[in-house]
């Protein structure tokens, strides 16, 4: 079944056509991976799905019942959060302030079983979150958006900037966190890695997409090498 499935959607902002006829959909308790370079349109995609962006044609169904038109916190409430490119977080507030925020009074055991997923969280839940490392705060804010117990989850370029025992580190993460039951679409431009773990995954380019398939097609796929894989054909 799919949890969430978008059917020829386009988005267009003053005279700039951003996306066109984009259809895809994502499993439940599956791994979708958006690829593709700068600016063809990923994050406006993830805006569109959280309701940030307001689509000018299609459909966005979760479980079944279009959303578009909802707003941002209705799409939250139903369960799709995201952590958002560039992180967002709190950087005056602390650790522990930024993972409650805005979720009502502090679920003890939600908080527990996020730290469980971050034992560096853990240990800086006191401290600033201005002054946490880049890999840390991209953990504080996949665990922000896991506080509130999502169905989907949108990860828009979690590994951006980290080094690679880091990007290890969160790529294994997002693992954990589809074996936990929850289901992800990650925009990644380290292909590679993002056609590891997922199941699906679709090319995007011009705010199109020119290929879709499972990720083992893809990461096979000599054109997707050529230009996202650094020219090699991934192993399996
Ligand atoms: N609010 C907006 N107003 C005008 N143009 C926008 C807006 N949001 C996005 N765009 C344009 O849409 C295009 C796609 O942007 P988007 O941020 O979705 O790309 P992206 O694939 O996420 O890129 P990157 O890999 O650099 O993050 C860009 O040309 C961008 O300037
Ligand atoms: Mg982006």
């Amino acid at each position: 079944m799919n949890v969430l499935e978008i059917a020829n959607l386009s988005l267009r902002i003053g005279v700039q056509d951003i996306l066109h006829d984009i259809s895809l959909d994502l499993p439940e308790k599956g791994i979708y991976a958006i690829l593709g370079a700068n600016g063809v349109g990923k994050t406006s995609l993830m805006r569109c799905i959280s309701g940030i962006y307001h689509p000018t044609g299609g459909e966005i169904r979760y479980e079944g019942k279009n959303i578009v038109g909802l707003k941002s916190h209705q799409i939250v409430d139903l369960g799709i959060l995201q952590a958002p490119e560039g992180r967002q977080i709190f950087s005056n507030m602390s650790v522990l302030e930024n993972l409650t925020i805005g979720g009502g009074p502090l679920k003890t055991a939600e908080l527990d079983r996020v730290l469980g997923l971050f034992p560096k969280l853990k240990e800086r839940l006191k401290q600033g979150a201005g002054s946490l490392s880049g890999g840390e705060q991209q953990m504080l804010c996949i665990g922000r958006a896991l506080m509130r117990r999502p169905k989907v989850l949108l990860l828009d370029e979690p590994s951006l900037g980290l080094a690679p025992m880091l990007v290890r580190f969160i790529f294994d993460l997002v693992e954990e966190i589809r074996a936990q039951g929850y289901s992800i679409l990650i925009v990644e431009q380290n292909a590679k890695a993002a056609l590891r773990i997922a199941d699906r995954a679709a090319v995007i380019e011009g705010g199109k997409i020119v290929m879709e398939g499972s990720a083992k097609e893809l990461a096979s796929d000599s054109r997707v090498a050529d230009a996202y894989l650094g020219g090699h054909v991934a192993a399996h």
